[in-house]
Parts: structure tokens; C-alpha cells; sequence
């Protein structure tokens, strides 16, 4: 016997379900409230509301806990590559060699950009923030490749073309933004690999490869593949439920994402430890700004809608930090700022009582300085790694059952009726 809840309200009482996961998360379904009570219920932020049930990710904020498809976030980034990755979100299942060879194949066969795109580029003014130009470009790929899905082969098509065109699509960005030869693909190399060799090969200084980046960009865009209902995810889900196609409803995920509080946040971060190390700020003037109220500076990288102990993507992520500067024997200050930094926040009352911890973008500016990604394609980088996330949750409202339009309603608090007033007489 399922649970329910009985809601009464004036003289009406109504039952209504308990949804429960496979985790046994459960929640309240609403759905007939307002046709049963004329009620419908006001969460600002959604911070109590699901929207969808989803197969894709399970997070647990109190346990510091974060899966994809079942599979522990740990195991992934130690054991896994982001191809494999990507194929595990979009398709439920981990690949088998056939499968990831034909991925493979694919993503190789659709890493160019019809050459017509080039011209784009340089219709950008020269300050244009990568967010915005990589938006733009997600968009247009519809016009280039109209032809978006029908069978199951054509989606995997469509699907396989955007994870492989907009690695090419970041790289060319840079490259032109720079006034740089922009470097094609090559079938020779991997997912990270080509990425890393179209930013950084040169005619006159060839891209040496070093395991260890690779590797170390590998886990990065692991660690951002997919977040469940996340804003720039929701963005994608709301935009897609009006049935507008793939590469738009990824556009508008990119716009969302790029926010500071959001994806933008890896870039603030790098912003604010630079700020401290010019000595624009103390690291305790930062601490204190962030706990006035009065004062909308926070400390960047720290604290979480849903994770209220350690993101276990940042813990992931300090130890790829720690190897990687290391390995490559950089001695970045900002990590000796950071490391103060997170010492202070987490020993002070403030950030313990609201635990307020060290999110994913903590550290991970500094893994990409060190990889030698400009701050400015920071969260371009989130990007390329949240495309397979956005994808799947994508794919999976198309083929929901429950699907509807995203469509919120609203407490109306403006004028009631008044009469219209001409002009000669205001
Ligand atoms: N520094 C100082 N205080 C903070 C911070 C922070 N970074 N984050 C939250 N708080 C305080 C906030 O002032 C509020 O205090 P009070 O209850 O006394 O008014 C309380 O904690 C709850 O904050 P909230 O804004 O209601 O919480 P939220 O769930 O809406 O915010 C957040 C989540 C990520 C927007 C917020 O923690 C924040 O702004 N962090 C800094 C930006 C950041 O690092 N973003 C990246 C998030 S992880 C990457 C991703 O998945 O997008």
C-alpha cells in the first residue's frame, strides 16, 4: 500500500501521494492540488520542489555523496575516462569495447566545424566573454546541421556531433580570440588530448603531450559531467519541454551556467585568490566581508544548495591539484591562499554553523592554470563537461511519459483592475 498524505483546507480534504526513489528519497506529488483545492504552492528558489524523476544522477547533500547512473563519483574519476563518461550519462549503461569504439569513431568523424563557422568568430568584438560566443555558436549549429533526429541511430548522431563540435568549436575560440592558426582534430588523438593539442599546438611550437594533464583534465570534465536539477540543467529541461530542439535548449544552458553563482563561480574564484594575492584584500577582510550582511561579497567556491558537508567533487579535485602541480613542479601562490583560506572558513563559527564547505570551483581554477586555460574559458570548461549531464537530461524529458510544458505559476501582486487613463489627462 502506497503512502499517502491527507491535506485539508477549508472544507476540502484530499490525499495525496508519496513518490519514493530508489534511494528512498520521497517527496509529495502535488500534481492535483490546484485542480482539487484552487491552491498552488509558493517555493522560491524550488528549493523544496522536484520537478521530474530522474535515473541519471543521485546526489546526497548530507553525505557528501554523488553517483552517476549508480556508480560512486570516486570510482569514475579514478577509474574511467570522460568519454566513457559522457557514453555511461547518455545511454544508462557503462560501454562495452565495441561500443566505445564506435563513440569513438564518431566522435572523431563529427570534430569539425563547417568552415563557414569560422567566420563568426570574428564578427565577436575583440572582449566578448567565451560564454557568450560558445551560447551563440551551440545555437547556430542548428543551422548548419538541420537535420536534427528521428531514429535512435539519428539522435545518437546528433547527440555524438555536439559532444565532439563543441570541444572544437572552445578550442577555435581561443585560437582566433588570440589571432592564432586555428588547429584541426586529429583522428589519432583522445577525447582530451585533441582538446589540449587544438588550444595549445602551435607552427612554431608543437603541443607536447604529458600524461598527467591529460589525465588531470580528464577528471575535471568527469567532476562536471552531469549535477541533476542543477540551474543550467533546469534551464535545459525548461527550455526543451516547450519541444524547441537539442542545440537550442543547450544554448540556453550555457547562458544559465555562466553566472557566478553557478558555473561562473571558477572564474570568481581565481578572481577573488588573485585579488588577495596583489594585496587588493586580506584573506581575513575576505572571511569577514563574506559574513556581512550588509556587504554582497561571499566567499567564492564555498557552499552549496544541496552539499551541506564536503562536495565530494572538491575533495577529488584538491587531490588532482596537489598531483598535478607537483608533477609539472609549479608553485602556484593561489594554492597557498586557498589552503589558508579554506583553514580559516572552515574553523570559523559563520561557515560551520551554515555549513558553508568548499564546493567543486574551489580548486579547480587552479588545476586549469595549471593545465594553461586562460580564467576567461573557465567555465567554458564546466561546459564541455556538463554537455553529456545536459544531454542526457535532455533525452531523458523527451522520452518521459509525464512529460508536460514547464509552465510555474505565480502569486500575482500587482494592481487589482483599474481603468485606463489617456494620455492628456495623466
Ligand atoms: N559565503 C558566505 N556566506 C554564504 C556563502 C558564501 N559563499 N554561501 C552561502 N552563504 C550564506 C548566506 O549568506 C546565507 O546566510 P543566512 O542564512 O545567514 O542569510 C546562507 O549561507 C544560505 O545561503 P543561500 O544563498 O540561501 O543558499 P543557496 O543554497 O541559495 O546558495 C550558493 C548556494 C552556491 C548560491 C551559495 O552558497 C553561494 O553564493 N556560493 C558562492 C558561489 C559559488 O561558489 N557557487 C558555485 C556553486 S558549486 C558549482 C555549481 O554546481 O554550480
Amino acid at each position: 500500500m502506497s503512502e499517502t498524505i491527507t491535506f485539508t483546507w477549508k472544507d476540502r480534504t484530499i490525499e495525496l501521494p508519496v513518490v519514493e526513489g530508489t534511494e528512498g528519497e520521497k517527496a509529495i506529488d502535488i500534481s492535483k492540488l490546484r485542480k482539487e483545492t484552487g491552491l498552488i504552492t509558493m517555493d522560491p528558489g524550488f528549493v523544496n520542489t522536484g520537478c521530474c524523476k530522474s535515473a541519471i544522477t543521485f546526489m546526497d547533500g548530507e553525505r557528501g555523496i554523488l553517483r552517476y547512473r549508480g556508480y560512486p563519483i570516486e570510482q569514475l574519476a579514478e577509474e574511467s575516462s570522460f568519454r566513457e563518461v559522457a557514453y555511461l550519462l547518455i545511454n544508462g549503461e557503462l560501454p562495452t569495447r565495441k561500443q566505445i569504439t564506435r563513440f569513438s569513431v564518431l566522435l572523431n568523424d563529427h570534430s569539425l566545424v563547417h568552415e563557414d563557422m569560422r567566420q563568426f568568430f570574428g564578427s565577436f568584438p575583440m572582449q566578448s566573454h567565451p560564454m557568450g560566443i560558445l551560447s551563440s555558436m551551440v545555437n547556430a549549429l542548428k543551422s548548419f546541421y538541420p537535420y536534427l533526429a528521428g531514429t535512435r541511430e539519428e539522435i545518437n548522431t546528433t547527440v555524438t556531433r555536439l559532444i565532439s563540435k563543441v570541444r572544437t568549436l572552445a578550442a577555435m575560440s581561443y585560437k582566433i580570440s588570440k589571432g592564432h592558426t586555428v588547429v584541426y582534430p586529429r583522428p589519432d588523438l583522445s577525447y582530451c588530448e585533441n582538446f589540449l593539442n587544438m588550444m595549445f599546438d602551435s607552427p612554431v611550437r608543437p603541443y607536447k603531450m604529458d600524461h598527467d594533464v591529460v589525465n588531470a583534465l580528464s577528471v575535471f570534465l568527469i567532476l562536471h559531467a552531469d549535477h541533476e536539477q542543477n540551474c543550467s540543467t533546469s534551464a535545459v529541461r525548461i527550455v526543451g519541454s516547450g519541444r524547441v530542439n537539442l542545440y537550442a535548449s543547450i544554448s540556453a544552458g550555457i547562458a544559465a551556467l555562466w553566472g557566478p553563482l553557478h558555473g561562473g563561480a571558477n572564474q570568481a574564484v581565481i578572481e577573488m585568490l588573485e585579488k588577495i594575492d596583489r594585496r587588493e584584500l586580506t584573506i581575513n577582510d575576505a572571511v569577514k566581508k563574506s559574513k556581512d550582511k550588509n556587504d554582497p561579497f561571499r566567499l567564492m567556491g564555498f557552499g552549496h544548495r544541496v552539499y551541506k558537508t564536503y562536495d565530494p567533487r572538491a575533495k577529488i579535485m584538491k587531490k588532482v591539484c596537489d598531483r598535478l602541480l607537483d608533477k609539472l613542479h609549479i608553485n602556484d601562490p593561489l594554492l597557498d591562499i586557498a589552503q589558508t583560506l579554506e583553514d580559516i572558513a572552515l574553523n570559523d563559527d559563520y561557515f560551520i554553523s551554515h555549513n558553508l564547505y568548499p564546493n567543486v570551483d574551489f580548486y579547480s581554477g587552479i588545476v586549469l592554470r595549471a593545465i594553461g586555460i586562460p580564467t576567461n574559458m573557465f567555465t567554458v570548461m564546466f561546459a564541455i563537461g556538463r554537455l553529456p549531464g545536459w544531454i542526457a537530461q535532455w533525452k531523458e524529458s523527451m522520452e518521459d511519459p509525464e512529460w508536460k510544458l514547464n509552465r510555474p505559476r505565480q502569486i500575482y501582486t500587482g494592481p487589482v483592475k483599474r481603468d485606463y487613463i489617456p494620455l492628456e489627462n495623466r
